[in-house]
């Protein structure tokens, strides 16, 4: 049934393009010719997670991407296609991988049993389990032991991100995009950036999945090329 909170939406919307055009007569006309975001955001499609608002970026700022646990799996082509897309033909200049405390999601995830056809979906984070099972089974509380999933888990999506060839060339010739690692706490609202080491993990990532050609030519930095140590 479509109550009056379903058509609510719609009234809104209208208020929302009115207090646009008011603000900015060609905010649409602008938004509609291209977009040029900097940023691909692969984030949880949990509803207490939106993109834009927690990173107070604006429309067109940020293509996003969103599935059940911010995973980066090599055999979804809707994601592959997003990264690839993102990388080659909107240039953009970093990839964030951002994963969130309290996820249903990991907490499914860590319950062995099934939740029927999602197994196969949590299959991928049952491997990121499984790959620092040693680690998580050493914390006592279920609920930190949860957080640290949740925090390996972006690390091991954003390793997914940059064994792509997408990523790996890209990198080697412009010098981005950089792969960052995000955590959103929906606790008290904050976003932390996790700091992972782009530059080391892309090295480490060559040593088994290199997917760039010319893997020996002084100009890419690579395995046979590894970057200068920074001061
Ligand atoms: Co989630």
């Amino acid at each position: 049934m479509k109550d009056e909170k379903y058509y609510k939406i719609f009234h809104d919307n209208l208020k929302w393009v009115a207090d646009k055009n008011n603000a900015d007569k060609d905010f649409f006309s602008r938004h509609y010719e291209q977009q040029t975001p900097d940023y691909l955001y692969i984030g949880c499609s949990d509803s207490r997670v939106p993109a834009n608002e927690i990173t107070g970026l604006a429309m067109g700022d940020l293509f996003v991407h969103r599935n059940i646990g911010n995973v980066v799996a090599n055999n979804d082509m809707n994601m592959m296609s997003v990264l690839q897309y993102s990388v080659e033909v909107l240039d953009v200049k970093h990839i964030v991988v951002c994963g969130h405390y309290g996820c249903g999601a990991l907490k499914a995830a860590m319950l062995p049993h099934s939740f029927g056809v999602l197994d196969n979906w949590l299959r991928n984070i049952r491997d990121v389990y499984r790959f620092h099972k040693l680690e998580l089974d050493g914390i006592d509380d279920v609920d930190l032991r949860m957080d640290r999933l949740s925090e390996v888990n972006v690390k091991e999506q954003c390793l997914n991100v940059i064994k792509t060839a997408a990523i790996q060339e890209s990198y080697l010739r412009k010098g981005y995009p950089l792969v960052h690692g995000w955590m959103y706490d929906m606790r008290n609202g904050i976003l932390k950036d996790m700091n992972i080491d782009f530059e080391s993990l892309l090295c480490k990532v060559q040593e088994i999945y290199n997917l760039s050609d010319d893997v020996k030519n002084p100009k890419y930095f690579n395995v046979y090329n590894p970057p200068k140590p920074k001061n």
